[in-house]
């Protein structure tokens, strides 16, 4: 299978969904946190500082400074302010409360993982660890030198970020391998941004041998590496690198759900986007396509809200207001300035991405679709009037999508991506998707206003409306931005401790 046939087999239509109806089976729910019996545990420090520099500056691409003495205090900070739980939800109709974390993720179901391999870090053993949101502490699965050459150079600490994709399969069938790497999008940018934020420089490889790594991280088989996140810095306190031998601790894994469902299209699109040989992948990119618009953004809109505030704040609004009261297009510029920074990876040359804007309610521009310029800064309208039932309507139904100030297509150039880099190109795309999600998610938060990310949408029925000729590329992600209305089921936790999930 290659990602086109992926891509077109999981599109949404009237008749997909209607032949696709499936009744959840929670019973098996799978666990969203994975767990190691048999390894020690590593307490990482509680009520880590906050970075104080503004989310705004950190999404221009200023760094911020929070010194902290030790190996530790430098663990914590950053998954506390990247992927601990940061919130919680009860649901009446079930009496269950769900954790919700810094990192968003589709359906709540959370797929991604964090490992991370540590070498010369102050005050902290080398070795290979799993990070547990439910705990925030680390899981040692091993102790010594685990090969960190396997991201470029010799960076003190190195992300791992793997994929569960049965959890998310679990509700969103074969579509859910796309939903998983948005996900890593959103987990890298969490995690890179928040780097940035206490003063460290990161990396992301999306080139590597599927199989080495799972291998050097004795990855469960459920569980499957997809980016490599290096973070070098001179806020990184480090020492000498442990010398001793390499010691295997390991641990076994959990079992997530009773049984598992075969999703043969999961199965290969993922083999499909394997790498097995170092290729010469990504030696010929091309420009993205671009042009000139009419319509020239403002100055952004600034916010003093601090990084750290902003980040375990974040949350999915349930829906928005709709009503009259509109965002300002300095606030609507400075929400796009914050997606058109450049992004730190080996398959981040030229964007994949394109945004077109449903605005509903901005003021100073009227109603309308338009297409971001990046470069230029400006916005090209490409069809006028009310865009309120259309943007719901093309995103499932949602309402959300109509009742925000404005909406998101964003397009992704898969046929460019499959050329510079095979079908691996395919991940990448949605990588890139799920970066400039969690960047909105951020910038609007900052802003006051309330965000959420839209995977369901009938892909063709976009097309169509955005009048997309097949080789201007395809929608691969969805967003909606506005005044949430309150959510009674969601409270702010610093507590791992107080959730069902
Ligand atoms: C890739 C992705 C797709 C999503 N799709 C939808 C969607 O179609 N409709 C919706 O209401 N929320 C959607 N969400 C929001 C999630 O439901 C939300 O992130 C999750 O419930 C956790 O809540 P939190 O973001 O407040 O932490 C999506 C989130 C992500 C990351």
């Amino acid at each position: 299978m290659t990602w086109r046939e992926y891509h077109q087999a999981t599109k949404h239509s009237v008749e997909s969904l209607r032949r696709m109806r499936q009744v959840l089976d929670w019973g098996n729910m799978p666990d969203p946190f994975r767990y190691y019996e048999g390894v020690p545990v590593l307490d990482l420090p509680a009520d880590p500082p906050v970075p104080e520099i503004p989310a705004l500056d950190v999404l221009r691409g200023t760094s911020g400074t929070t010194p902290v003495g030790d190996g530790p205090a430098l663990l914590s900070q950053l998954l506390f302010y990247s992927a601990a739980i940061s919130a919680s939800k009860r649901v009446p109709s079930t009496g269950y409360t769900y954790a919700l974390r810094v990192n968003p993720s589709s359906g709540n179901l959370h797929p991604t993982e964090f490992h991370f391999l540590t070498r010369g870090l102050k005050g902290w053993p080398d070795g290979l660890y799993h990070y547990d949101p439910s705990r925030h502490m680390a899981e040692q699965r091993g102790r010594g030198d685990f090969e960190l050459k396997l991201a470029g150079g010799s960076a003190p600490i190195v992300f791992v970020l793997t994929s569960i994709v049965l959890r998310e399969a679990w509700k969103y069938g074969e579509r859910a391998y796309r939903y998983c790497l948005h996900d890593i999008g959103h987990a890298w940018q969490a995690l890179a941004l928040c780097a940035r934020a206490i003063g460290c420089r990161s990396s992301a490889e999306g080139s590597f041998l599927d199989d080495d790594v799972a291998r050097i991280c004795h990855l469960n088989s459920d569980e499957w590496p997809m980016l490599i996140v290096s973070l070098h810095g001179k806020s990184i306190p480090v020492h000498e690198a442990d010398t001793g031998e390499t010691i295997w601790v390991g641990g076994q894994a959990n079992q997530l759900s009773k049984g598992t469902i075969a999703h043969p299209l999961i199965d290969s699109i993922h083999f499909a986007t394997k790498l097995s040989s170092n290729g010469s992948s990504g030696s010929f990119a091309e420009p993205a396509r671009t042009g000139s618009g009419e319509i020239k953004l403002p100055p952004p809109s600034s916010s003093t809200r601090s990084f750290g505030e902003v980040a375990r704040m974040r949350r999915s609004a349930l829906d928005f207001l709709g009503g009259k009261q509109s965002m300002s297009l300095a606030q609507l510029s400075a929400i796009l300035a914050a997606t058109a920074q450049p992004l730190s990876a080996d398959f981040a040359g030229p964007h994949f991405i394109q945004l077109f804007l449903y605005a509903h309610r901005v003021d100073g521009l009227q109603p309308g679709i338009y297409r971001f310029l990046a470069e230029r800064a400006e916005l090209e309208q490409i069809r006028s009037g009310d865009q309120r039932v259309a943007a719901a309507g093309l995103s499932l139904g949602q309402d959300l999508a109509g009742n925000a100030c404005v909406t998101f297509s964003m397009i992704g150039d898969l046929d460019r991506a499959a050329r510079t880099y095979g079908d691996r190109g395919y991940r990448y795309v949605h990588f890139e998707a799920g970066a400039i999600g969690h960047r909105l998610y951020l910038a609007a938060e900052a802003l006051g206003l309330g965000a959420t990310g839209i995977g369901a949408f009938y892909d063709d029925e976009v097309h169509r409306h955005l009048n997309l000729l097949p080789n201007q590329g395809q929608v691969v992600y969805h967003f909606a931005i506005g005044y949430p209305v309150p959510d009674p089921r969601v409270s702010a936790s610093n507590e791992p401790q107080d959730v069902t999930w």
